[in-house]
């Protein structure tokens, strides 16, 4: 963990300043010269709700204890805007296993840009990834690109619904920012209320909860999503 000025914040909430004194944290609300409080301040004008993904919002992060802004990241280590070096303990979410700025995945992407920046028609490489990703992921026999998480997981839903001809889905843990899913959370401002109906959120190991819902749906659930 780094030394010196941390930023942190809540939704609709001042950001603080801690600032680590020894093995001591301490509130500094007035240190407006941090780099991460100025920053905050234009995001929360012109971002709407904050940074684009909610698991990155700084108030799901201990308050005072984590970097709110990145901007730089060299192997397992991230640096925030006021220069602290950071373990990036949360990965991009998942798909930088192999560190940031690992040489040969920095080199290929940018020889892929000066290729072929955005492609208009289907590209070998595409074919090759999908090979590749068939061959070494048990089980998986066609692939599927998207550019998020939310594409893939509603589309999975679909696929449930399609294929078994059943209606209703069952949620457990996050699942992304689609309308099926966010009928079932408080996020559900602009969704329509029937989707409710066939779609369920229910909580981590309540088989008791998972046993009712399934007698509910009578034989008519698609899926089960963890
Ligand atoms: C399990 C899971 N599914 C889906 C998503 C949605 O991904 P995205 O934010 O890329 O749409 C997330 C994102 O955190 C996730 O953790």
């Amino acid at each position: 963990m780094g030394s010196g000025t941390l930023p942190c914040g809540q939704v609709g909430q001042k950001l603080h300043v801690m600032r680590r004194i020894g093995k001591v944290w301490r509130r500094e609300d007035d240190l407006v010269s941090n780099k991460s409080q100025s920053l905050w301040r234009r995001a929360e004008k012109v971002l709407a709700g904050g940074p684009a993904t909610l698991s990155k919002h700084p108030a799901r992060f201990p308050q005072g204890l984590a970097p709110v802004f990145l901007d730089r990241g060299n192997g397992a280590y991230v640096w925030d805007v006021d220069g602290q070096r950071w373990i990036d303990t949360i990965a991009a979410l998942g798909p930088i296993l192999l560190g940031h700025d690992n040489g040969a995945v920095s080199d290929a992407a940018q020889g892929q840009a000066y290729r072929l920046t955005s492609a208009s028609l289907s590209t070998r490489l595409e074919v090759e990834v999908a090979e590749r990703l068939v061959e070494i992921i048990p089980g998986a026999e066609q692939v599927r690109f998207a550019s998020n998480g939310k594409d893939i997981t509603e589309a999975a839903v679909k696929v449930a619904r399609y294929v078994t001809g059943k209606q209703h889905a069952i949620y457990i843990g996050y699942h992304g920012g689609f309308s099926d899913y966010l009928a079932t959370t408080d996020k559900d401002g602009g969704i329509l209320g029937y989707l409710r109906l066939y779609n369920h959120q229910l909580p981590w190991r309540d088989l008791k909860a998972l046993d009712t819902t399934m007698d509910s749906t009578e034989n008519n659930l698609a899926c089960i999503m963890l």
